[in-house]
């Protein structure tokens, strides 16, 4: 029998019972499904609308519930819908008439809506907790690597020297403000939605912010019909965790490069590489690969939702219950990602010799050395010329800047003299760039120490 069946002269058809029933997934809610029917409860209480003997024997059947499930005595079932029935059944059968009265002034619509945002706090705060690990893990990196030259690249061709720890610093600001992302959504949501009932709230003297100070929101959701209607949060969620994804997918992007033999860079550790089933020669970076393939996943739920909760009409629509699957995969994948990710990067070995040999190669110095006759009086874009006719003949002869002689220079200008082999000289090229938030190792540490307040503050 439902709890809704009053209205009804048969049982609904097994088919439609099956397609309704939330509790295969929303059984995750059980602990906030719980914890928002406590408060309820003491609320009722407080304002005179259940006995303080009912409310004893909510509270006591709610805990002994919460017990159970988490022994894994309690089973639910798939007749009663969802977990909010589910709980509210096992109290019924366990209490009486008690239990019959905790749904008093309140609806599934808010209660569902408290639910998922008590869980979405807890999730963020997984999530930025993950972040928070990586960005660890990289500042560990990038402070003992602030004097390994690399090449960076623009179109994948390699550009100007700076350090890996300057390069993969600029991660750790992605990282960064994926926290701050959250740190804001989290803001947003944390506004209580229990007490709007169906839409349109109750004619029982409820306290509202009673409730929502009880479960540690800022606030109560001041309309009770965006209060059951609202999955923004749940979109922010999504969309804060697709950004995350596609920072992870690009670092994880270059550390296959990265550990490819053609880069070298990097050497993953063996625990977390794997082999394959027919080339023994293989070491494989498949967990950086099945992030990048992940984050396809994640933007499928920021899809989903959106699309879920377009042209909705208000108040709540049986839609909405497709949020839940959605978030969850969207939330679980982000967290194993980085979880795996994390330990993966902290165990990597960085192969300096190999980041110095990429960089003395593609003439990563080569503003440099128009810089240097620019400092001599040649305006930029006719040093930027000779540079280039510098590059044609190194080319040609297979020849580069630090073997050219100084009669080869002299050739291409009268303004080469023999300060140029300092002024091309990599380390120094990496170390003159001293302005903000440049590679040299001067500005590399306070970026690092900037970024670590930074994350602090979260
Ligand atoms: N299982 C539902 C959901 O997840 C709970 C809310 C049901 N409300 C209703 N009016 N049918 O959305």
């Amino acid at each position: 029998m439902k709890l809704w069946s009053g209205r009804f002269s048969k049982d609904v058809d097994s088919r439609v019972n099956d397609f309704n029933s939330s509790i295969s997934f929303d059984k995750r809610l059980y602990r906030q499904d719980i914890e928002g029917s406590m408060a309820h409860a003491e609320m009722l209480c407080k304002c005179g609308i259940i006995s303080s003997e009912d409310n004893r024997a909510i509270q006591n059947g709610l805990k002994g519930i919460l017990e159970d499930v988490e022994t894994g005595k309690l089973d639910f079932s798939a007749d009663a819908e969802d977990i909010h029935m589910n709980i509210e059944t096992v109290l019924t059968e366990r209490i009486g008439d008690a239990g019959k009265r905790l749904h008093t002034a309140r609806s599934r619509n808010d209660q569902v809506a408290v639910d998922i945002r008590l869980y979405m706090r807890n999730e963020i705060d997984a999530v930025s907790g993950e972040l928070n690990a990586l960005i660890k893990t990289v500042t560990d990196i990038a402070e003992k690597t602030t004097d390994y030259v690399m090449p960076s690249y623009t179109h994948l061709q390699r550009a100007q020297p700076v350090s890996f720890a300057h390069y993969i610093m600029a991660y750790a600001q992605m990282f960064l403000r994926d926290r701050l992302r959250l740190a804001d959504c989290r803001k947003r949501l944390n506004f209580c939605p229990l007490g709007a009932g169906a839409l349109a709230t109750t004619t029982y003297p409820i306290d509202r912010n009673m409730t929502a100070e009880l479960l540690g929101f800022d606030g109560i959701c001041e309309n009770s019909i965006d209060a059951v209607s609202d999955r923004d949060f749940l979109i922010e969620f999504c969309s804060d965790c697709a950004m995350t994804m596609m920072h992870l997918s690009r670092f994880c992007e270059e550390i296959i490069l990265w550990c490819s033999s053609e880069f070298g860079f990097i050497t993953l550790d063996d625990a977390f590489s794997t082999g394959s089933s027919i080339m023994p020669q293989k070491k494989n970076p498949d967990v950086a690969e099945l992030c990048r393939g992940k984050t396809g996943r994640v933007y499928g739920s920021l899809t989903a939702l959106l699309t879920v909760m377009k042209s909705l009409p208000l108040a709540y629509n049986k839609d909405m219950q497709e949020d839940k699957e959605a978030v969850f995969d969207c939330a679980d994948t982000v967290k194993m990602c980085l979880h795996v990710f994390t330990p993966m990067l902290a165990t990597a070995t960085v192969n300096r010799d190999k980041l110095r040999a990429a960089a003395s190669k593609g003439f990563i110095n080569a503003t440099d050395c128009a810089d240097y006759l620019a400092k001599k009086g040649l305006p930029f874009r006719d040093a930027y010329k000779t540079v280039g006719k510098a590059v044609m003949y190194c080319e040609k002869t297979g020849k580069d800047f630090e073997s050219l002689t100084m009669d080869e220079y002299k050739e291409l200008s009268p303004l080469f003299e023999n300060d140029i082999y300092e002024a091309i000289n990599l380390e120094n090229c990496m170390l003159n760039r001293k302005a903000a938030g440049g590679p040299s190792p001067e500005s590399v540490k306070i970026q690092i120490e900037n970024l670590k307040k930074a994350n602090e503050t979260i």
